[in-house]
């Protein structure tokens, strides 16, 4: 049988999957997203070119590549229209967006918010709706893309929808559109969208079955995923490798080689724990460095040492085959470097990930640092430290360090023999 190639992310998101999705899609015939909405997202250059990707797969800037959003990601019309199919001439029959999948409208969003203005302690969303828009349908009130075919009819659902969710909009002071409003709205959606409705999940089987090369593309991280990331601090989808099979309609046996994502160190945007956060000048330095401010929000990222305990617990999960090392290159000049190797819980030490990661404590190894590793291309030219510190990470996390990244550029990437 044969099998889709997966990227995941084994941290908080952000780990820099768009440098290693965008090089494997170069050889891609198809790039499925699975999970999530317009509240992941990665640039990509290309000829002096940037494209600001949230829901289109990287997939698009291979011309030869088909891209599938599958029925696992939440749409937001607005969006995709507006935002990101404007950067393109033409991506009809390149893209397909499963008829399944389910509609964010500019509803959640405004949910999302006045949720947000009202907890005690903020998740920290991105604010795009995600949240509500998978709580409907998990709820079983959402509405899906194939349902843009009959607008009216959809009309009519969506102004129920609002009657018996009256009291919510009310609390959170949202105005309900007029059907005439809402209706012109979503015929708007169906002109522009239409042309990419499609049963994806078919279309995968079939690229499957005749042997075409199927990347799987994650979205976030492992540690946001729903049910195995650090709740209610998470995103509301399941971002593991898992996600792939129910957000596109594979079965397990058609998933092959998983690729795991991490920097080197971490980042976390939004609130909830992250124990091997540091609070001082190291961390500082990493975030400048490093450029860690979100593409989605632009908001600053939080960072700290590589948690060891994480990523080992997040290849499990995931079934990585080998794990891409990202931004290497940010360490460069630290005099130690710190990486998070057990965790004290409860007076004890441990080396799992617990239930909850609020009351654990970070315990660090320290390790020598290096001078540079900015820009090399080869295993053997990366100084000692910086080769010792690889190997480390690859005995703590139980994977293969398969890839390693020292710069944003594309050529800039190690493949370890
Ligand atoms: P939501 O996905 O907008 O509901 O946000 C839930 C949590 O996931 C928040 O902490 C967000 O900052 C985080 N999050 C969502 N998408 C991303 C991403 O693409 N990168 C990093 N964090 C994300």
């Amino acid at each position: 049988m044969k099998q889709a190639n997966m990227i995941v992310g084994l941290q908080w998101g952000d780990e820099g999957k768009g440098k290693i999705v965008d090089h494997l899609a170069q050889n891609a015939d198809a790039v499925c997203r699975f999970a999530g909405g317009h509240n992941a997202g990665h640039t990509i250059v290309v000829d002096g070119t940037k494209y600001a990707l949230h829901l289109i797969p990287s997939g698009v800037l291979n011309e030869k590549a088909m891209n599938i959003i599958g029925n696992g990601v939440v749409i937001s019309p607005e969006n995709l229209i507006d935002k990101e199919l404007k950067q393109f001439d033409n991506l009809k029959g390149r893209l397909f967006i499963s008829d399944k999948a389910h509609l964010l409208l500019p509803y959640h969003a405004l949910i999302d918010q006045g949720k947000e203005r009202l907890r005690k302690k903020a998740i920290g969303t991105t604010g795009k709706g995600i949240g509500p828009a998978y709580m409907d349908k998990i709820v079983r009130v959402g509405h899906r893309v194939g349902e843009l075919h009959h607008t009216e009819k959809l009309a009519d659902k969506i102004i129920s929808y609002f009657e018996s969710n009256k009291t919510l909009f009310d609390a959170l002071e949202i105005e309900i559109p007029t059907y005439e409003g809402l209706l012109k709205d979503l015929n708007h959606y169906k002109t522009e969208l239409e042309p990419y409705i499609a049963d994806t999940t078919q279309m995968v089987w079939d690229y499957l079955d005749s042997g075409k090369r199927v990347l799987l593309e994650g979205a976030q991280g492992t540690m946001l995923d729903i049910d195995h990331g650090t709740y209610p601090f998470v995103t509301s989808s399941n971002t593991v490798s898992a996600g792939a099979c129910t957000g596109l309609g594979l079965n397990p046996k058609n998933i092959g080689k998983v690729t795991g994502i991490a920097k080197a160190y971490c980042t976390r945007v939004g609130n909830g724990p992250f124990p091997s956060e540091d609070f001082g000048e190291d961390g500082d330095r990493m975030a400048d460095v490093g450029h860690e401010y979100g593409t989605t929000t632009g908001r600053k990222r939080r960072c700290g040492w590589f948690d060891a305990v994480a990523a080992k617990h997040a290849s499990r999960l995931n079934g990585c085959d080998q794990i891409a090392l990202m931004k290497l290159d940010v360490l460069d000049g630290f005099k130690e470097i710190k990486v998070c190797v057990a965790y004290e819980f409860e007076g004890k030490e441990i080396d799992y990930v617990p239930y909850d990661l609020e009351d654990v404590k970070p315990i660090y190894k320290s390790f020598k640092g290096w001078d540079m590793v900015e820009g090399v291309r080869e295993y053997d030219q990366l100084p000692i430290e910086a080769k010792e510190y690889v190997k480390v990470l690859e005995e703590l996390t139980s994977t293969k360090i398969g890839i390693i990244s020292t710069s944003p550029d594309r050529k800039d990437t190690i493949i370890v023999k």
